[in-house]
């Protein structure tokens, strides 16, 4: 494959990083802040605990550049060499003014430049696509795709079918042209927009400004219909699953990992008894983390980090918000 001339190069993640915040926010606490039981949480979720960002003046940058810190820490790079910064969230800094570039200055990134992505819990996913198309096509050489969401700035903590799942996190990865044959395989991305009153923060945009009416009404706040959003992952994870590991004559014991989107266990749980894999192939760690949002799949990575091995291969799954969803196929690169 040519691109204007350019043989295309293969785009692996060269390393990988993340941050969660010290504080611990156990069921148990919940069950003194709604009406709701860590039996409850626990067997309808499959979440024990989640880190929060306590401090009011952190915001989600802090998370997105302690885990970019995590990142350069263990990887020998020069920081100067980084093109390109995008930040998969969905609870920037600010509305205005891209978080980014403010984790790109913040690093010490002085020659890359940066955008925010919004894909809601699909983010991180779509952001790998980009950051390996851009490395493929020889354009840039290093893009530091962060994951991270401050998900307690949006969670109403008197609403029990909400604030019992997210949490706050960071994760990042480098892309890098691959030294090897392994890295970005294929893709499989999809998105319906009819249902996005399902999962959202319905004021604060262009369609509901804020106002007093929309502060009154909690409508600043992240709502979902539970129900709706956990019948439609089920079946549309594991059909593009399905999807990509049939167009790359995967199957379930070729595959080493599953790395599925952390919102639901009974929603990765049905997935992967749909595609009949063996669950000590599935990257889990919503225990501890809840849903983090952008940050589920590079927290798996980076606590997955020393099991995988070169040339391992990885299915990632997503699905969130908008609704936006996908699976990948990465071969892993070192
Ligand atoms: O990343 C993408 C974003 N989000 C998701 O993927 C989330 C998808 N959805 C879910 O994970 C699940 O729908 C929830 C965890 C949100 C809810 O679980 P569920 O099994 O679908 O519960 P439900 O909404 O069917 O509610 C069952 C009952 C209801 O009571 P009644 O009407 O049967 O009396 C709820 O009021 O459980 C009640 N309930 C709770 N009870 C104790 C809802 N939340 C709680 C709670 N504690 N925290």
């Amino acid at each position: 494959m040519h691109l204007k001339g350019k043989k295309v190069l293969k785009a692996a993640i060269t390393a990988v990083g993340g941050y969660t915040p010290e504080t611990i926010l156990s069921n148990h606490k919940l069950e003194t802040m709604v009406d709701t039981s860590d039996e409850w949480i626990q067997s309808r979720t499959g979440i024990k605990e989640r880190r929060i960002l306590l401090d009011n003046n952190k915001a989600t940058s802090y998370l997105a550049i302690e885990a970019a810190k995590d990142l350069l820490k263990k990887k020998n790079t020069n920081v100067n060499t980084i093109d390109l910064v995008i930040v998969a969230t969905i609870t920037p800094d600010l509305h205005v003014a891209a978080t980014a570039p403010y984790v790109a200055s913040s690093i010490g990134a002085r020659n890359a430049f940066a955008y925010d992505l919004n894909a809601a819990c699909s983010g991180f996913l779509y952001g790998m696509s980009v950051a390996a198309a851009y490395v493929s096509s020889g354009r840039y050489k290093k893009v530091l795709l962060i994951g991270a969401d401050k998900m307690s700035s949006i969670v109403d903590y008197t609403d029990r079918t909400t604030c019992i799942i997210f949490g706050d996190g960071g994760g990042a990865v480098l892309f890098e042209p691959s030294l090897n044959e392994n890295g970005w395989e294929d893709e499989y991305f999809r998105s319906d927009g009819s249902d996005r009153m399902s999962l959202k923060i319905k004021a604060g945009g262009s369609l509901h400004p804020t106002s007093k009416d929309t502060l009154d009404k909690g409508w600043h706040n992240i709502h979902q219909d539970g129900k709706t959003v956990f019948r439609y992952a089920v079946s549309e994870m594991s059909n593009v699953t399905k999807e990509i590991m049939k167009r790359n004559e995967l199957d379930n014991e070729s595959i080493d990992y599953l790395v599925p989107h952390q919102a639901n266990k009974r929603i990765v749980d049905a997935t992967t008894q749909r595609l009949d894999l063996n669950p000590s192939k599935v990257m889990m760690n919503i225990e501890y983390y809840g849903n983090t949002t952008a940050a589920t799949l590079p927290l798996l990575l980076k606590d997955y980090e020393n099991k995988l091995k070169t040339g391992d291969k990885l299915v990632f799954a997503a699905f969130g918000g908008g609704f936006t969803w996908g699976a990948a196929y990465l071969t892993w690169a070192y």
